[in-house]
């Protein structure tokens, strides 16, 4: 059932180390500037993102829905998010598409005035039938402003149970991209340039890069029993690496994946992104309460600014234009494109 593999990650990101073994953010170092431009308390971070405006150029990321403990999670996080005027994504809506009593695990967000709401479905739903009527309910659930669909091909392909019907997908996607406002996201294997030419054409609003340096589902799945997880837990794209070569693109770029801190996102703007996607890093805290969840974001957010501060920008657009260098396995990536 779904609803008991929902609650099996979630245990497993909570007790297991699922990260993958190496960060690329530590690959990236920021140019220091001794003289800032402005005071640190006159440091902006509000962004305009999807149209809607956030405090702060930060997401909570999809993690949670369908099952009893992940109403308390959701509210705790839409909570927080409200109070610190921050966007947030739901889990998967799939539970509450298949059995309706699951829904106010994912719309008890709609009790908050979150600037950002991005409901969330599965690109392998979608290949295998699900069309308009889907995800119309999974935005209505939540008075989505726009729709996440993951691409987690990875994680299916590594379990027993997986979904890795593909064709037709695009053909699918092309057209509810004409009729839904869908955001691309990968679950931790980061989206591919070819895949980004697609969803650039095919009109999709943005990008949630979500590549390797935090969680591995190759990892979550081999410790819910899938030997073949294990071979495949550090499969995948970097995450700074598909900012950068996304970039260009000029679509909006959600930069996620292995954001720790408040540094990991301002590196992640440096490169690119226009806002940044934080998961399991908030998980614990969401687990325990609103407030615990809020001190979490207001460290993260105290921690960007400071980056803002001392490489003399002012501001989440001039963050975008600083100088950094690249070292390390993040430099053998750049020489691939
Ligand atoms: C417990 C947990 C559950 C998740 N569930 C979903 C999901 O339902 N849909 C989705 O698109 N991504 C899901 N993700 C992936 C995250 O949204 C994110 O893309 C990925 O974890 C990388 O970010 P992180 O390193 O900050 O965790 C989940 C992540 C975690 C930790």
């Amino acid at each position: 059932m779904i609803e008991n593999r929902k609650l099996e990650h979630l245990k497993i990101c909570m007790e297991k180390n699922v990260a993958s073994h190496y960060s690329y953010w530590d690959d990236i170092i920021l140019k220091h500037e001794s003289i800032p431009r402005v005071d640190l308390d006159e440091i902006s971070l509000t962004t305009e993102f999807l149209g809607r405006k956030l405090e702060a150029p930060i997401i909570v990321d999809a993690m949670t829905g369908g099952h009893k403990v992940a109403k308390k999670i959701n509210e705790n996080i839409a909570r927080a998010c409200e109070s610190l005027g921050i966007g947030m994504a739901v889990g998967s809506q799939r539970a509450a598409i298949e059995k309706k009593e699951f829904e106010t695990t994912y719309s008890v967000i709609k009790n908050f005035d979150l600037p950002l709401r991005l409901g969330n479905i599965g690109a392998p739903q979608i290949a295998l039938g699900y069309g308009e009527e889907e995800l119309k309910i999974a935005m209505e659930m939540i008075d989505a402003h726009a729709l996440e669909i993951h691409f987690n091909y990875l994680q299916e392909s590594v379990q027993p149970e997986g979904d890795t019907k593909v064709r037709g997908l695009k053909e699918k996607l092309t057209l509810l991209a004409r009729k839904f406002p869908l955001i691309a996201k990968e679950t931790g294997a980061g989206i591919s340039r070819n895949a980004g030419e697609f969803f650039k054409e095919a009109g999709f609003k943005a990008i949630d890069v979500s590549g390797v340096s935090g969680t591995s589902f190759a990892a979550v799945e081999y410790f819910r029993g899938g030997e073949l997880g294990k071979t495949f837990w550090d499969w995948g794209l970097p995450s700074p690496y598909v900012i950068l070569s996304l970039r260009d693109l000029e679509i909006p770029l959600i930069g996620s994946g292995g954001i720790r801190n408040g540094l990991d996102a301002a590196k992640a703007i440096a490169l690119g992104a226009n806002v940044v996607g934080i998961a399991r890093e908030i998980l614990p805290q969401a687990m325990k309460s609103h407030r615990d969840v809020e001190k979490k974001l207001e460290k993260i957010i105290k921690e960007l600014k400071i980056a803002i501060f001392l490489s003399g920008a002012t501001n989440v657009e001039e963050l975008r234009n600083v100088e950094y260098i690249i070292r390390g396995e993040l430099r053998s990536w750049l020489k691939l494109s």
